[in-house]
């Protein structure tokens, strides 16, 4: 834009929007906290696609509801988890995906798809890492007798649940609790730092320095 009195050039400050992936396979409770986040214009990104390994999550709805691109891709289709992910690839690819968000994703991913993303997979987990990995962490915590526990964002690498840890959160667990009164009380301090931890990679704030993510 020019200033025609002065001839000045204007340089406009346009905000640069990170493409952002996003993998489900449930109900999509954090992708619809992220959504929201986004329309508040607290992240400085776009969802461009969500993805689905099940028909019936009822994430997709959420996605459609605020005409966002959904893709369901049938395992079955595939003789493996690597042709799978790269299906999945393929799309992040057209689409320019720049972070992947794995929102109640419930399938591995191969050391393609990790290798092929390093550094830019997040996913959630709901527990204090590294304590509980794997499924029904809840459940674990519980049984375990631990008096905290909450969650966790991490960086996703070829191990389970144990990439470098960008945002954790603790909650209290009390003597009245349950596997699903623990899991309601964990699950609202996702829905916090969930969209945080991806605000902060958009705005460039994570450096990974080993197994730390710094916040700069
Ligand atoms: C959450 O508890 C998350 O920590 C785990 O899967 C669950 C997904 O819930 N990875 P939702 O689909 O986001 O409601």
């Amino acid at each position: 834009m020019t200033d025609l009195m002065s001839g000045t050039k204007w340089v406009i400050k346009e905000k640069v929007m990170v493409n952002i992936g996003v993998l489900v396979s449930g109900r999509g409770t954090n992708l619809q906290a992220i959504i929201e986040a986004i329309e508040e214009g607290k992240i400085a990104g776009e969802i461009k696609v969500v993805m689905s390994d099940n028909p019936d999550a009822y994430a997709l709805k959420r996605a459609q509801q605020y005409h966002i691109a959904t893709r369901y891709i049938n395992f079955k289709g595939f003789k493996n988890r690597e042709d799978y992910d790269k299906e999945i690839i393929k799309i992040l690819e057209e689409k320019k995906i720049e972070l992947v968000v794995l929102a109640g994703y419930m399938r591995i991913l191969s050391p393609y798809f990790i290798r092929t993303y390093q550094n830019k997979i997040m996913n959630i987990h709901p527990a204090l890492l590294p304590s509980f990995i794997g499924l029904h962490s809840q459940k674990q915590a519980v049984e375990y007798g631990v008096k905290i526990s909450g969650c966790t964002v991490h960086f996703v690498d070829e191990g389970i649940d144990s990439g470098p840890i960008i945002l954790q959160k603790a909650v209290e667990v009390c003597d009245d609790d349950t596997e699903e009164s623990l899991a309601e009380k964990i699950l609202e301090e996702e829905h916090q730092i969930y969209p945080r931890a991806i605000q902060l990679f958009c705005e460039g704030r994570l450096v990974i320095k080993g197994r730390r993510v710094l916040i700069k």
